[in-house]
């Protein structure tokens, strides 16, 4: 199955991503994640794309569909592919579009996470992350077991760095801006399906599993 989850900052996206792919054995890929680890080892990918991010801005689309179509393109993504925070502009989606005729496949659905724009900062100014393996938490909504400590492998919680109030600002604008003619785009091709993200994470799960289970 070949799948986009799409929300603004704050939804769910990454939350929601880690169930699906566990239950639809599909990779992960997201663009944001990609662009973390690249700053984390110093790469030139990550020297690109660390100034966009800490100011909340979008990282230019060359350098996006660049690693994009590159990961697509490995074999594990034959079996289907969750896309995870790509794309988030027009001119991204129409690339992968083309990419996608490029690999002899297409969509099968585009999940739009829908969560008030009001509720996402506290969403991301409260969430602390797991540096060894990426788990997400939030300090009220998803408190880990034990207070600041990682339930799988007990190492200490951190906040992204862009998690900062300043730029969760910036990026919901930004973010906001680019939305509505995107979701345009996918409903006008028919992929696109609404979730409603404000519920509980196990609820936003079951409703996404059965829209997209119930329908192949
Ligand atoms: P990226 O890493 O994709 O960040 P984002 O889109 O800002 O999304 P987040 O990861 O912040 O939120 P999420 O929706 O995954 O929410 P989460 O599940 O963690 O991108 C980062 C940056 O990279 C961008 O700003 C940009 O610079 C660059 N970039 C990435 N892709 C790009 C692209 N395609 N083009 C250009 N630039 C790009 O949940 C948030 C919190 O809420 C957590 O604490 C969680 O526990 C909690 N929570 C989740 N669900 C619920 C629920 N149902 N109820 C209560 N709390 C919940
Ligand atoms: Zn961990």
């Amino acid at each position: 199955m070949n799948l986009i989850l799409m929300g603004l900052p704050g939804a769910g996206k990454g939350t929601q991503a880690e169930k699906i792919v566990e239950k639809y054995e599909i990779p992960h890929i997201s663009t944001g994640d990609m662009f973390r680890s690249a700053i984390k080892e110093g790469t030139e990918l990550g020297k690109k794309a660390k100034s966009y991010m800490d100011d909340g801005a979008l990282v230019p689309d060359e350098v996006t569909i660049g690693i994009v179509k590159e990961r697509l393109s490995k074999p594990d993504c034959e079996k289907g592919f969750l896309l995870d925070g790509f794309p988030r502009t027009v001119a991204q989606a129409e690339a992968l579009e083309s990419l996608l005729g490029d690999l002899n496949t297409k969509l099968d659905y585009v999940l739009h996470v829908n969560v008030p724009e009001e509720k996402l900062v506290d969403r991301l100014t409260g969430r602390r992350i797991c540096p060894e393996c990426g788990a997400t938490y939030h300090v009220e909504f998803n408190p880990p077991k034990q207070d600041g400590v990682c339930d799988n492998d007990g190492a200490q919680l951190i906040q992204r760095e862009d998690d900062q109030p300043e730029t969760v600002k910036n990026r919901l604008s930004v973010n906001s801006e680019q939305m509505k003619p995107l979701l345009d785009f996918y409903d006008d091709k028919g992929y696109l399906v609404e979730v409603d993200g404000d519920q509980d994470i196990d609820v936003v799960f079951q409703e996404i599993d059965d829209k997209i289970g119930g329908l192949v």
